[in-house]
């Protein structure tokens, strides 16, 4: 028989700085494209409209991601051993995970082959993204935004790295593959013992368990 334990796991400033996260990105890729094809795209009305929201919501997920480092870095502990995935994972649990979502999720003969806990929050497909997405990508796109603001301690960093459109293009590229991050990221957050089980902790911190 099936019974419900629930665990909790997603502490407050992990949600604060996820929800935060998710509505600055949406912010940025929106206004990002009015700023990249303005004369295509006219969301917010003038060009200075969609910069100036571009810039805030930068500053929002910049702020956010060193809630986010902060806490998983100094008060849990936990950044490396929840977020890089060990030799065994790259080995066997990512393809392992990677049947379980491509082939054993539809004809429902296999269990998931990855159960969360508190100290290993993540499968190894997860763990693969999530480190790749928060130490390389999401960094990458805030230096380069923060380079194109074109402050001053910052101007002769632009000036060095190759002006203006090496870093803006770089800025466009990471920004590209955070955006296809997205979908696929909602896609899997679906595949849990029923389809909201894994949004509920993004908001109350607890996931109900089905242990068998
Ligand atoms: C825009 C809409 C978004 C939705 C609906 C969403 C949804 C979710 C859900 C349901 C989870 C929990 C399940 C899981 O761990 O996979 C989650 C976790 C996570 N999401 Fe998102 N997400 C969004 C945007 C983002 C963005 C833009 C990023 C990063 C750039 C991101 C990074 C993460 C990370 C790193 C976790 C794990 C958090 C932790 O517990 O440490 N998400 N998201």
């Amino acid at each position: 028989m099936a019974m419900q334990e629930r665990v909790y796991l997603t502490p407050t400033p992990v949600r604060i700085w996820h929800w935060l996260n998710a509505l600055g990105f949406v912010t940025l890729i929106a206004s990002g494209v009015q700023i990249r094809f303005p004369d295509y795209i006219n969301i917010f009305g003038t060009y200075r409209a969609a910069v100036s929201l571009h810039h805030t919501a930068g500053i929002v997920v910049a702020v956010s991601f060193l809630l986010w480092l902060f806490y998983y870095a100094v008060i849990a502990k936990m950044l490396i051993k929840l977020y890089v995935p060990t030799a065994e994972d790259l080995k066997q649990g990512a393809v392992k995970q990677a049947l379980y979502y491509f082939f054993y999720f539809f004809t429902g003969t296999r269990e998931n082959p990855h159960h969360e806990s508190p100290t290993n929050k993540f499968n190894p497909m997860q763990k693969g993204a999530y480190v790749v997405i928060m130490m390389v990508l999401v960094p990458l796109v805030i230096i380069t935004g923060l380079i194109l603001l074109n402050m001053q301690p910052l101007h002769n960093l632009l000036v060095a790295v190759g002006g203006v459109r090496v870093v803006a293009g770089v800025h466009f590229l990471l920004a590209c593959a955070l955006t296809a991050f997205i979908p696929t990221h909602f896609y899997l957050a679906t595949l849990g013992h029923t389809p909201f089980a894994h949004f509920k902790p993004m908001w109350t911190g607890w996931e109900e368990h089905e242990d068998h």
